[in-house]
């Protein structure tokens, strides 16, 4: 049976790899991403699992009975990173999932029709270099080694060091790519990370569309001047400049034709970062996200315009780069209906709803049909240490999980779940 405890013991556990004591930090890419994995990989050893370390460090796990040879695999997991200062349950709900359900299918030696691949994916926060779902981007054939060259984090290192410092070789990435062949479903559990679920005082959502993300990275350059000595006229200010592009992108998220658009600059650096100079240098990140993929080039086009012209002329200059793209996804309608009569069946009270937030099932899909199921945030606190969720709607989003894979597997449940 899924164990409450074991899931609340093992969500504690992983919150120890933080560099924070406030919050969770184990970012994509760090020692103490690996270091996770490296457990997560025990624990499935353990369980007498199968287990690899993919060229991108992702870690997968696979459960297999004899019955199951020679047949595409259904497969299930999230990810092990977090975002700076995160929470103990964005992604680690999924992970500890996956290790939940192998821990029982191995005690009781189910037999499957289909191998059951369980997996922890590396970097998928956007956090540290831009673009998110690293992990799941490889396996789904996305990223090509000259990419991770190109996405750099804020103190100046890549992907491609930052892998190679941890033990990976970028140039191998595409060896991560799965053929859509070898597998038959993917099914995610993350929380929810809103508050539409808890506004209904339901217990779980399911999901049927992804918001897409398309982030920038904004250089403006000024003079640096004496904040005392140069009058207002003659300054070159380029925080003044960012700023001017921050109040216009807010702007422009908030008209009625843009409605669903959200609009961050979550991180803003300014040089020489001095009282009394005036900023010479800014850079800032502009983190875009939409639902509706129709209206995608549009908003693209007039975000970067709005990027580039920041109105009255003050002797600054603005650049910009792409950092991260990823479209919007609709999950598999046939995936949704059999999650959602598994809920019933099982007297679970759901609702399908959008995830603001990205996933890797979002990605998974370009591999294979996908769902995901949504635990319910407490007030929707997520990315920060207060995020949490109740050990008993997790424990729900497990047994519904599972409920859902055996469904899939095409054989009647034989477990008491
Ligand atoms: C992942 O958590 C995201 O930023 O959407
Ligand atoms: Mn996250
Ligand atoms: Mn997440």
């Amino acid at each position: 049976m899924v164990s409450l405890t074991n899931i609340r013991k093992e969500i504690e556990h992983f919150a120890n790899y933080s560099t924070t004591s406030v919050g969770v930090s184990r970012i994509a890419y760090s020692k103490l991403e690996r270091d996770s994995h490296e457990y997560f990989s025990e624990y499935m050893t353990r369980l007498g699992l199968s287990v690899w370390r993919d060229s991108a460090g992702n870690t997968i796990a696979e459960y297999r009975t004899k019955n199951a040879d020679g047949t595409p695999c259904l497969a299930t997991g999230s990810h092990l990173d977090s975002v700076p200062k995160g929470g103990r349950f964005d992604g680690i709900v999924g992970v500890v999932a996956a290790m939940e359900i192998a821990r029982v299918l191995s005690e009781s030696q189910t037999q499957l029709s289909k191998p059951w691949r369980f997996i922890a994916f590396c970097a998928e926060e956007g956090a540290r270099f831009g673009q998110a779902c690293n992990g799941s981007r490889a396996i789904a054939g996305l990223t090509e080694a000259h990419h991770l060259d190109a996405l750099v984090d804020e103190t100046g290192i890549s992907m491609s060091e930052a892998m190679r410092a941890i033990g990976l070789d970028p140039e191998q990435i595409a060896e991560s790519k799965w053929n859509p062949d070898d597998c038959a479903g993917f099914l995610e559990l993350h929380i929810e990370q809103g508050r539409e679920i808890e506004a209904e005082s339901l217990d779980l959502g399911i999901v049927n569309v992804i918001s897409g993300s398309e982030r920038f990275l904004v250089t403006v350059l000024g003079e640096p001047a004496h904040s005392g000595g140069t009058p207002m006229h003659l300054r070159r200010d380029s925080l003044l400049t960012a700023a001017k592009i921050i109040v216009s992108l807010d702007e422009y998220s908030r008209k009625p034709e843009n409605e669903g658009v959200r609009i961050t600059v979550g991180r803003l650096k300014t040089l020489p970062g001095s009282i009394t100079t005036v900023p010479g240098w800014v850079e800032f990140s502009v983190d875009v996200r939409d639902f509706d993929s129709n209206r995608r080039s549009r908003i693209s086009e007039e975000v970067t315009e709005i990027i580039c012209d920041p109105g009255e002329e003050n002797g600054t200059k603005v650049t910009f780069e792409q950092i991260g793209n990823t479209h919007a996804m609709a999950l598999d309608q046939e995936i949704i209906d059999l999650i959602q009569a598994v809920a019933n069946e099982h007297s679970i009270r759901t609702k399908v709803l959008p995830s603001g937030a990205s996933h890797d099932c979002q990605i998974m899909e370009h591999v294979t049909s996908t769902g995901l199921i949504f635990v319910p945030s407490v007030g929707g606190h997520s990315h920060m240490p207060s995020e949490f969720s109740s050990f008993e709607s997790i424990h729900a989003g497990v047994r519904l999980l599972f409920a859902s894979l055996f469904r899939m597997d095409g054989i009647s449940l034989s477990l008491r779940i």
